[in-house]
């Protein structure tokens, strides 16, 4: 039994990943038992757990669905343009609105600012072939960004070419969160959908902090992978 039912497993996967479309219809629960010599009971516990990870949804009356693909997140030290970039996707921002405003007590900590120093705050829906993602908050101390940053596209990429900064080691932790009605609207979800709250405090080669980013990742697009050893 448990080999069927681990077979069947396998043959959705295999299906999900290389035949099916997000939220393309799969086989019915019957034709799954009789194929793979299961009960429907089994067969939708299959199911439960593929749902349960996200892989499918179901729809009452309907059927079960192939779910969107989550992006997988690695935990090198990435832009967003080249996470999407990486997987095939268009990557871009809009709206983008940029401020200068004081560093207030915790972006000036992060940056080693007093509070009254001035930075360059940019928010940002960031968006893959056009589907917003995530939402951004990044400052960046103004003195670093004399001329300010012309951002239609990668805030990296721009830091590099204009003022010949590499953030290349970043404190960054992870937290769940909902979102607001507000960031919520603005990343095109329900309000208080999950999300992962991403905060990075970028340092140069210099050692210098060069960003303080506050990042709310759709939690239904979003995984964190890591690849961990045993020594
Ligand atoms: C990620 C990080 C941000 C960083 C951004 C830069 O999203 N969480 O801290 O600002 O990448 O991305 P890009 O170069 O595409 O603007």
């Amino acid at each position: 039994m448990a080999g069927k039912s681990a077979r069947l497993r396998e043959h959705l996967l295999a299906l999900l990943r290389d035949g099916l479309a997000p939220h393309d219809r799969l086989p019915p629960e019957r034709s799954l038992a009789e194929e793979f010599g299961l009960s429907r009971l089994t067969v939708r516990r299959v199911l439960d757990e593929l749902e349960q990870e996200g892989l499918v949804y179901r729809v009452r009356g309907s059927g079960t669905f192939a779910g969107e693909p989550r992006i997988a997140k690695s935990v090198e030290l990435t832009s967003f343009t080249e996470d999407m970039r990486a997987r095939g996707l268009r990557p871009g921002s809009s709206p983008v609105t940029r401020e200068l405003v004081p560093a207030g007590a915790d972006v000036g900590y992060a940056l080693r600012l007093s509070p009254s120093e001035e930075v360059l705050r940019l928010t940002r829906v960031r968006t893959a072939d056009g589907e917003p993602m995530c939402l951004e908050r990044t400052h960046l101390p103004a003195a670093l960004v004399p001329g300010g940053l012309d951002l239609d596209g990668s805030l990296y990429e721009e830091l590099a070419r204009r003022y010949d900064i590499v953030p290349r080691r970043a404190e960054q932790t992870i937290n769940a969160t909902v979102l607001g009605p507000d960031d919520a609207e603005a990343l095109q979800v329900a309000a208080f959908s999950p999300a992962f709250l991403v905060r990075r405090t970028a340092y140069d080669d210099r050692g210098r902090p060069v960003e303080r980013a506050e990042s709310l990742y759709r939690g239904d697009r979003y995984a964190y992978h890591l690849t961990i050893y045993r020594t």
